[in-house]
């Protein structure tokens, strides 16, 4: 008998969406993704994008995979909340660095425009790799790199704490998603430990 412990979980759904007409309703897309690292982005551009009020029908698609997610999946006993969401675009070519989402505890994407070339996903764990002893094959137990080809619809949801790259656009077409980060709020810790606080998200 084996225990998988402390494994991080990645959460994936296809979402029966209109991608196209949610792109056509998007404003300036974010470059974040991009140049994630040095949180650049260009200053016309939304990090509420799921605030707006044509947004609302898909805010309220996303909640409920998050819930289904957090609540329902890693029975986490809190209320969360969409602190910021915006739209990213690759242009041909192009690709993100490694990086994490800082100051958010659950992050996700749902792909809106995307084809088999324009760059899959891909989530790497940089906690182990000091000695690297080869496998007869890789999985979930023993490897450090898991990639998601998307498809349009298919939305992630996983820790924000957990690396990953946008690999390069090898299309001749823009891509472009729907990124968002999500923290707790209210009461969170255990009551008797002083970690325990309440969280006000404005
Ligand atoms: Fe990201």
């Amino acid at each position: 008998m084996i225990d998988v412990i402390f494994g991080d979980v990645l959460y994936s759904n296809n979402l029966d969406l209109d991608t196209q007409a949610i792109v056509k309703n998007m404003r300036e897309p974010l470059k974040a993704e991009i140049n994630k690292h040095k949180q650049t982005r260009s200053s016309d551009s939304s990090l509420y994008v799921l605030e707006e009020e044509q947004h609302k029908q898909l805010k309220s698609i996303i909640n409920a995979e998050l819930y289904n997610y957090a609540n329902n999946i890693m029975k986490y006993d809190a209320d969360f909340k969409i602190t910021t969401s915006w739209f990213t675009e690759t242009d041909s070519m192009e690709q993100s660095q490694y990086h994490q989402h800082q100051n958010s505890f659950i992050s996700g994407v749902l792909y809106l425009n995307v084809n088999e070339d324009s760059g899959s996903i891909t989530f790497e764990d940089f906690r182990d790799e000091q000695i690297k002893v080869p496998c007869t094959e890789y999985n979930v137990l023993n490897g450090n790199a898991y990639t998601v080809q998307p498809v349009n619809g298919l939305i992630l949801l996983f820790p924000s704490k957990m690396w990953h790259i946008v690999n390069k656009n090898k299309s001749e077409h823009k891509r472009n998603s729907l990124a968002f980060n999500v923290m707790p709020f209210g009461t969170v810790g255990v009551p008797t430990a002083d970690s325990h606080m309440r969280i006000k998200l404005i």
